[in-house]
Parts: C-alpha cells; structure tokens; sequence
C-alpha cells in the first residue's frame, strides 16, 4: 500500500510516500524567503508553495521509487493552517486523486505532529500524554489511540513557539527566531534574569504576558546600559528559554499527575528546543516517566507526519471526497 501525503499548512511545502506504514522518503523545501520580513507572510507563502509543489512532489516519489500508477491514495493537510497556503495543497491533491482515480485522506496538522511517533521506535503506549508545542498551538492532548485525541489544556492566547518568536525579535534576531534563542541559550546562564510565571488555572497556559513582561524589562534595562541586549544576549536567551519551558513543564507535572499517566511524548516544532528536551529527559527521570522525543526532521513541519496519519486513516477506510475544502481552524 503506498500512499502520497502533501503538507502545506504554513511555510513548508512537504511531500512523503509511505509505504506499508514505512516512510519511503521525506521532501521538506522551507520558504526562506519570510525571513526578510521577520515572520510568514501569507500571500508569499501561498505562490511559494505553488512554485514548490511539483518539484517536490516529484522528488518525493523518485526518492520512494515509488510511481504515481502504483498509489493507492493521496493524504493532505486540511487545517489548521494558513488558507491560503492550505488552498495549495489541498487543490493538488484533489486534482491527483481525481486524475488518478484513487481515494483522498484529509489529516488535521495537530494530530500529524503527535502521529510523528509512530513514524519510528520507540512508540509510546496508549494511554499517553502529548505536549504539542508549534508556531501555532501549544496543547496538551490525551492520546488513546492513533485516531483518538482530545485536548485537555492549551494556550488562551499566544502560542510558545510565538513566544520564542516575538521575543527573539524584540533582541533584533531573524525569524524564525526560536532555533536563534536556543543557540544563545547553551552558554548563557538561565537564572541570570528571573521573570513572573503566568497564573492560569487548570491545564491551560497563557504566553501573552511572559512576552509583555520581556518588553518592560528590556525597555528598562537599554535605558540604565544601551549595550545590554549586545553584551548579554547569552544569558537574556537562556533566561527567557527557562522561563518558557518551566511553564510547559508545569502544567504536563500537573497534568500527568491529575490523569495518572506516566508514557510522556512532545511533538511540534518546538519539540527540537534543546533546552526542552534536556529538561524533560531530567523531569521523566525524577518522577519515573517514559519520556517520548521525536527525531529533530519530524519536529518541524514536514509530510512523514501527514503520512503515518493517513496510514492509520486508510487502515480505516476513512476517506474524504472531492467537496472537501481547508479550514484555517480545525479541531481534532
Ligand atoms: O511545528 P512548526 O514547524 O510549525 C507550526 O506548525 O507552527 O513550529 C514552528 C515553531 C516556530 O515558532 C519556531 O521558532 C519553533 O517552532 N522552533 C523552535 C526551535 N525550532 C523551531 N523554538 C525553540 N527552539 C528551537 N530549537
Ligand atoms: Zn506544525
């Protein structure tokens, strides 16, 4: 069985076979072209996509060695995302399956990246607990089964990898500046600049007043030294990684303890944070967790994701038909 998954949702155009549930290859073009303007614009996003789809496409299957009359169906990416960029996707894969008579498999993002820990071993057992941290969302979800999630926590307002964002652009460093943070973070000292957690009740986080509380301190800190930023971006990465991190960490303790479940897993882009993965490995050994961490390639955006869902989608027979269109918010 060999199947063809498209992503699209934001600034990576994505294409994977999958091959009896083992991925054949991975192609991951990444849109350079945002960084000048210091986050994704949708409009470039979507022309860039269709300038990328064919190309990677092809790749995908020459790598595979798989050929277009040997695919059994076509998955892609319905939500959440940016239209636009989903409009690429979605209206490719349409046009293939219908070209080529073969069924379509629609797969929320969200589930893709928490799928992304079927792709390889070890797999966590079910019942486990996913923290899913992206540019976009930040939840913490319950995972029964492969096609069976529910979110049990998440942000009220700004997500954490826009919070590594948006604070890496108050320091003056390119988007996407979460990967920038982390750099820095290794020589600094994270207890050099403590800064308030947020107060929310139950399982959810807020992000939008760690970042507003960043702005005030460095406002106030460029007026007493105009070279603090310069002369101590090492420790003001690692303080505000620390902070983040123990917000996520916090709230999956809490969460774990509440839902008595021990199995652990992070997925999204975030999830290649190595301060993240560092501190979680340390917290699952203090409180006896299976700890769970994708590959770095399957933290990203990328379409394995999209083809280990529509795998478990197709064992199913859970197909959609061609009235499908994206959705730009989609629950699971
Ligand atoms: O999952 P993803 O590729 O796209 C979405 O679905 O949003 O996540 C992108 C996010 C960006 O905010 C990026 O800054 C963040 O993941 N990110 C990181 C790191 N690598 C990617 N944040 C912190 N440390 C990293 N090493
Ligand atoms: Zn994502």
């Amino acid at each position: 069985m060999n199947i063809l998954a498209i992503e699209s949702s934001c600034d990576e155009t994505s294409a994977a076979v999958i091959t009896n549930g083992k991925i054949g290859s991975n192609v991951v073009a990444t849109q350079l072209i945002h960084a000048q303007y210091g986050g994704v614009v949708p409009e470039l996003a979507s022309r860039a996509h269709q300038q990328h789809i064919l190309p990677v496409v092809d790749k995908a299957l020459n790598d595979a060695k798989v050929a277009k009359k040997d695919l059994d169906a076509i998955a892609f990416t319905r939500g959440p995302g940016l239209l636009g960029a989903l409009l690429v996707g979605t209206s490719f894969a349409k046009s293939m399956a219908l070209g080529l008579n073969i069924p379509l498999i629609e797969i929320n993002h969200m589930q893709a990246h928490v799928l992304a820990h079927f792709i390889d071993d070890p797999k966590p057992a079910f019942p486990f607990l996913c923290l899913t941290v992206s540019g976009g969302h930040t939840q913490i979800v319950k995972v029964s089964g492969p096609l069976e999630m529910e979110i049990i926590g998440e942000t009220k307002d700004d997500a954490v990898g826009e919070a590594f964002d948006k604070t890496a652009k108050l320091l003056d460093l390119p988007y996407p500046g979460g990967p920038l943070i982390d750099r820095h973070a290794a020589n600094g000292n994270p207890l050099a600049y403590p800064f308030p957690l947020p107060e929310m009740p139950g399982l959810d986080f807020s992000f939008s007043g760690i970042k507003t509380s960043f702005l005030y301190f460095l406002q106030k800190q460029v007026q007493l030294e105009p070279e603090f930023v310069a002369q101590n971006l090492d420790d003001i990465c690692a303080s505000i990684q620390y902070t983040l991190i123990d917000i996520l960490l916090k709230k999956l303790k809490k969460a774990a303890r509440e839902i008595g479940i021990r199995e652990i897993a992070i997925a999204g882009g975030v999830s290649a944070n190595s301060g993240l993965r560092r501190s979680i490995k340390e917290l699952g050994e203090k409180l006896d967790w299976h700890v769970y961490i994708p590959a770095f390639e399957y933290c990203t955006d990328n379409a394995a994701m999209i083809a280990i869902a529509a795998h478990y989608k197709f064992l199913q027979n859970d197909f959609c038909d061609q009235t499908v269109s994206p959705m730009a918010r989609m629950e699971f």
